[in-house]
């Protein structure tokens, strides 16, 4: 099929690379001009495992190609993919600003019958808004469709290629069809489409990452308790987690979660509920528990340090929201180093792959390390914010060579508790016993 995607954002670059994967043309579309250059030279504009692999085999394949060219994108392609930012306003509604105006382009621009599916994570309501845009504008049959994008960071490729399930939010039997076929590669390897219509499918994708962060946060709760009477939340996880109606996956206690969905589609759903004179009490708690959560361990650190922490020099191993990925959008690691700054600390960061980023919004305020060894060198403590695989099964005599303090201040539970008791380092993990030198 020839498919258009406008956006080329995380979602759309990734979706449009798999769909050509299996075998469809597809056009993505972008207003900036660098960066449609530059996708056109073979760049990837993110950082994605298994991404730039799969971008320049489609590339080369001509079954990829990008444009700032709406018009020409629209006349080749009867499905029309939306994945453009709904960033959050003060007030933490989405703002769609965006999607609304690339509708008022399509229906300008429109010559016959168009299936156009809002992949971005919208609020309730909003096919219909774009369903009314395009109507105002033509009398050209059209459909709009909500199929929402579950993919992870880190393991997009994965995600897209092997989806849960496909939800699809259509009353138009005509265009139930047309997503039918364009996803029959999926279905004819096991993967369910769930068909329903445009509102609860808009719904489902905010209700299924809520869960997510409520689950996570729980966790962290139980974790947070588990210390006051001596339990270890290990122990507590996989007893709970066997239990197959609550799983062990996001049962994980640290810092807090972050990236691009979960902080903003709990805020979006609180905000949808106010909106309709509906008190999400759940998901309000559950926000602030995170806000508390992520800079959890600055206070241990003042204790252990006696009360100040001015002057002392703090490694910080990861950056980056979460492993495998260079995004620090509502990273915890940011909050902490905020923090630690405020208190008269000095930091020294490693993580090579989010470095970049995390530059752009702190420059010199912090130093950076070139490995995770060297960001130890002459340092008081060390916090852990990024569950990086490389911090599993770290050298411990370098470690405590290079620190003047064998402290491990970890925020992800990186290390069973016996590596730094051997090591005889002073341990404060999440949710476990305190390991002391
Ligand atoms: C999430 C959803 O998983 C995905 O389906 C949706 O489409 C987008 O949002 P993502 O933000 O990429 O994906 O990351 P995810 O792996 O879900 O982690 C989110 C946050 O939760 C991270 O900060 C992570 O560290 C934290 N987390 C996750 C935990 O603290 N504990 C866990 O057990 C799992």
């Amino acid at each position: 099929m020839n498919i258009t995607i406008v956006g080329t954002g995380y979602v759309g670059l990734v979706t449009g690379t798999t769909l050509a994967e299996i075998g469809n043309s597809v056009y993505c579309v972008d207003i900036d001009e660098k960066k449609v250059e530059a996708m056109k030279n073979g760049v990837v504009p993110i950082y994605e495992p298994g991404l730039e692999e799969m971008f320049l085999r489609n590339i080369q394949a001509e079954r990829i190609f990008f444009t700032t060219d709406l018009k020409e994108a629209l006349e080749k392609s009867e499905v029309i993919f939306l994945a453009l930012p709904t960033p959050p306003g003060e007030d933490g509604s989405a703002d769609l600003s965006y999607v609304l105006k690339v509708a008022n382009d399509i229906g300008d621009l429109m010559t016959e019958y168009k299936v156009i599916v809002n992949k971005s994570t919208v609020p309730v309501g909003t096919a219909d808004k774009v369903r009314d845009t395009i109507a105002a504008k033509t009398d050209i049959p059209f459909d709009v469709v909500s199929n929402p994008e579950f993919l992870r960071e880190g393991f997009a490729v994965e995600d897209c290629m092997n989806p849960s399930r496909v939800i699809i939010g259509s009353t138009s039997e005509k265009a139930r069809n047309i997503m039918a076929k364009l996803y029959q590669p999926f279905t004819n390897i096991g993967v369910p489409i769930i068909n329903m219509d445009e509102r609860s499918s808009e719904l489902t994708k905010y209700a299924a990452n809520s869960f997510l962060a409520v689950k996570i946060t729980f966790m962290n709760e139980i974790a947070n308790f588990c210390e006051k009477v001596g339990a270890d939340v290990d122990l507590v996880r996989l007893g709970m987690g066997s239990d197959d109606r609550i799983g062990h996956r996001f049962l994980f206690p640290g810092i807090g979660y972050g990236g691009s969905c979960f902080p903003k589609d709990v805020k979006a759903l609180l905000n949808s509920g106010k909106q309709e004179g509906y008190d999400f009490q759940l998901l309000d708690a559950t926000e602030n528990i995170n806000k508390t959560q992520k800079v959890i361990l600055v206070p241990e650190l003042e204790k252990y340090f006696g009360g100040n922490l001015q002057g002392k020099k703090i490694a910080v191993w990861g950056l980056a929201f979460k492993a495998n990925t260079d995004d620090i959008r509502e990273a915890s690691s940011l909050d902490n180093i905020k923090l630690l700054l405020e208190k008269g600390a000095q930091v020294v960061a490693y993580d090579t792959i989010a470095e970049e980023n995390v530059r752009k919004i702190l420059g010199d305020k912090i130093t950076y390390a070139k490995d995770m060894y060297s960001a130890l060198e002459g340092a008081d403590a060390l916090l852990i914010a990024t569950e990086w695989p490389e911090f599993k099964n770290p050298n411990f005599s370098l470690m405590a060579q290079k620190m003047i303090n064998k402290a491990i201040f970890d925020g992800r539970n990186m290390f069973p508790l016996e590596l730094p008791e051997q090591n005889n380092f002073f341990y404060k993990s999440i949710g476990r016993k305190l390991v002391t030198q």
